[in-house]
């Protein structure tokens, strides 16, 4: 039984005042950003969320409205500032692809590394290690450190290692761009598969054809906090009919 229980969870990240390059330059001491203190952006207020085994939950909402900070505090890249937070269950996070990586260390030392971190065994790791190069299709290149990957190169091999896992929740931002046509086609594949076979999946998108294909619930963000919960069709219907009626007053004035 997997479960992810958020009870009056908020976020706020700290920005700092003055962070000019300039300022960056200058001694700690003396530095603008230090003698004035901070501010602060609330980017998730009061979310009251469960999702349990078989919830595919769609996340949508404009711009900045907190989505992708929704799906870091779940994968506990930020701890909320407050509230109660509750994961059970192994997660996948296709987002940020480029954390945890060791830029030094090489595609194989890499694979192993980034499998650990993700709570496989080295046992499992082993016997999964060919499978992954096979499907990143890096073949030699997997021998040298990733800090000379391209861009491309970079995502093929963050994408087979993170899909290559066994979890029980999924957190997803829109679709991974995953290198050229050819592999994306083939990401793509393996990425419907690997939604089929979790528990709970959550996924952030603009997409509401995503969403009616892929979720069964669905939650609208809109500065941070959630103006509506149902199924994926209710919640893209009000979300549209609001974009068009904002879109037609913006047009009149
Ligand atoms: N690391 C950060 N430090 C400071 N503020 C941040 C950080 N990440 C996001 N924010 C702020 O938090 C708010 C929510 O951002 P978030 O990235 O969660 O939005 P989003 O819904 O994913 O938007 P988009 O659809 O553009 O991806 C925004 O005001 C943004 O400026
Ligand atoms: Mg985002």
């Amino acid at each position: 039984m997997s479960y992810i229980e958020m009870e009056n969870i908020n976020l706020e990240y700290q920005i700092l005042k003055d962070n000019s390059l300039k300022d960056l330059l200058l001694p700690r001491k003396k530095r603008l950003s230090v003698v004035t203190g901070a501010k602060s952006i609330h980017a998730l207020q009061n979310i009251n969320l469960s999702l349990y085994d078989g919830d595919r939950l769609a996340i949508i909402g404009h711009n900045g409205a907190g989505k992708s900070s929704f799906l870091k505090v779940v994968a506990g890249i930020y701890p909320p500032t407050s509230g109660a937070l509750k994961v059970e269950g192994r997660i996948a996070s296709l987002f940020e692809l480029a954390t945890g990586f060791e830029m030094e260390a090489t595609g194989w030392e890499n694979i192993k590394l980034r499998g650990l971190m993700l709570g496989e065994s080295p046992k499992e790791i082993s016997r999964k290690m060919k499978e992954i190069a096979e499907f990143s299709e890096l073949g030699e290149h997997l021998n040298i450190p990733v800090k000379y990957y391209s861009s491309g190169m970079f995502i093929r091999l963050a994408f087979s290692i993170s899909t290559a896992i066994e979890p029980d929740i999924l957190l997803l931002d829109e679709v991974v761009a995953a290198g050229d046509a050819r592999f994306l086609k083939k990401a793509q594949n393996r990425l419907n598969e690997l939604v089929d076979r979790v528990k709970i999946l959550v996924y952030v998108t603009h997409s509401m054809a995503s969403a009616f294909e892929f979720c069964n619930k669905c939650i609208w963000l809109e500065n941070g906090g959630i103006k509506m919960t149902g199924t994926p069709q209710e919640v893209a219907d009000a979300y549209i009919s609001n974009s068009n009626s904002l879109l037609n007053k913006e047009t009149h004035q």
